[in-house]
């Protein structure tokens, strides 16, 4: 154990100069007024859900296109929301053990010429709320063949007990321009469905991206969606053409979506950056994580040894806050199935990659993690750096919706914001100072 802790330590130093080389600009955020969102529990409260008889009394408006916090709107709204889901009750058919409810989500806004940044502080409830939870899915070798190791605490295998649970923390951003009808009334609402990964009904994932006719990359899982891109926006199988699509891209009618992820963004700065029209796209291509998972169902990559001191590590507990990536071209080198696994050998899921040669927008982030607290800086710029991506400009407002994943969670068991607005300059709920 010790001698893991000794090599674990060794290989964070070795991150330590990627980290320097990469910092963000500094910005002295004594002097910006924190502002505080609440971040609440949905359950499987989706845009047919919202529109449903069920949501009573509510329906006809929100289907008029009302927006949430028209009725929601007494001051502990989304606390009470987000109580009563993570307790169970109809719109959470798999309460979590200890879930909390809601999380205040501390945000300090600036904008310079280049970038506007947001800092986004939120409290953490891993295990013993004294962890972060940078661990995410590993491969297991069980003596035959290398399985996925630790799921989300939603996943049944997890719920059975059979299964570790393990996902990274998370915080992701929408951002609209104004151009996305309804989403500054209705927020995340939009995008989220029916027949998307935990919500009711469940599709073969093969067999409901497919019927939509997606492009390949898309055809895992239903995944967000926004309205327009449906002939039905209730049935995700009704997506317009390509043309259509190409041309609502066009005219700006999609959302971005930034995610910052624990696992992979403390190593490397810049952060997934994708958006969302018809399906919920995120730039892992060549992003700053791919699948370690090769051909045969083999890992792609391992631990160089003569780097870490270790090929793989071992799922004996060890790994739980190890905080060590696998990381291209400082100490993973391709896997080598002559070696002598061992059963209960563990290698991530993902490789990370320090240097991200297509990041849409150019969005930077870090993090870091103490007394129990998450402290996040992304630095956006107001000129993408690729087509696809809008154009932000002082003395405008954006709609903006915000969601953390914590404790061990993927898919809709996040909390999130009904839509807020961010100002450069401007009077919003969130308001950007101006910084030099
Ligand atoms: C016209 C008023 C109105 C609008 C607009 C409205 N709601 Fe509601 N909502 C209600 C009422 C009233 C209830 C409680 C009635 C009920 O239990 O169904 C409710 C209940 C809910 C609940 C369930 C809470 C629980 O305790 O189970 C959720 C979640 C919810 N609304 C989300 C939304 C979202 C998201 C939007 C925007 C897309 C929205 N609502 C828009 C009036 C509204």
């Amino acid at each position: 154990m010790t001698l893991l802790h000794n090599s674990l330590l060794l290989v964070a130093m070795c991150a330590g100069p990627l980290a320097a080389a990469a910092e963000l600009p500094r910005i002295d955020w004594s002097g910006i007024e924190p502002g505080n969102v609440v971040l609440f529990h949905p359950g499987q409260s989706s845009y047919e859900w919202v529109r449903s008889k069920v949501h009573q009394g509510a329906h006809h408006d929100v289907k008029q296109g009302e927006s949430c916090a028209f009725c929601h709107d007494e001051e502990d709204a989304e606390k009470e929301i987000g109580i009563v889901n993570s307790k169970g009750g109809r719109l959470e058919p798999h309460p979590i053990a200890g879930k909390i409810g809601f999380i205040d989500l501390g945000i300090q806004a600036a904008f310079d010429a280049h970038n506007v940044y947001l800092r986004f502080q939120w409290k953490t409830n891993g295990p013993n709320s004294q962890q972060p939870g940078p661990e995410h899915r590993y491969m297991r070798f069980d003596g035959k063949v290398w399985k996925p190791w630790g799921f989300s605490r939603l996943d049944q295998e997890v719920r059975d007990g059979q299964m570790q649970p393990l996902v990274e923390d998370r915080i992701s951003i929408m951002l609209d321009d104004g151009k996305v009808a309804d989403f500054a009334k209705q927020g995340c609402w939009l995008t989220c469905h029916d027949g998307m990964r935990d919500m009711p009904p469940q599709f073969p994932s093969k067999d409901g991206a497919i019927n939509t006719g997606l492009p390949p990359i898309a055809q895992d899982a239903i995944r967000k969606y926004l309205p327009d891109s449906r002939h039905d926006p209730s049935d995700w199988k009704t997506r317009k053409s390509a043309r259509e699509i190409a041309r609502l891209k066009a005219d700006g009618k999609f959302l971005e979506l930034i995610q910052w992820r624990a696992r992979s963004s403390p190593d490397v700065t810049p952060v997934d950056d994708g958006y969302v029209l018809d399906w919920g796209y995120v730039d892992t291509k060549k992003g700053n994580s791919d699948s370690n998972i090769g051909k045969n169902q083999l890992p792609q990559f391992m631990w160089n040894q003569k780097a870490t001191g270790f090929r793989a590590i071992r799922d004996d507990g060890a790994v739980q806050n190890s905080n060590v990536s696998l990381i291209r071209g400082q100490n993973a080198v391709p896997f080598d199935p002559r070696v002598r696994w061992q059963a209960g050998d563990i290698l991530p899921d993902r490789v990370v990659s320090p240097k991200v040669t297509k990041n849409i927008t150019g969005t930077r982030a870090q993090g870091s993690w103490s007394n129990g607290v998450w402290t996040v800086v992304i630095a956006r710029p107001l000129r993408p750096t690729g087509p696809g991506s809008k154009a932000l400009a002082e003395g405008n407002v954006y709609n903006v919706g915000f969601a953390v994943h914590d404790d061990n969670v993927g898919t809709r068991a996040h909390h999130v914001s009904f839509v807020k607005t961010l100002g450069l300059g401007v009077k919003a709920d969130i308001q950007a100072v101006k910084v030099p």
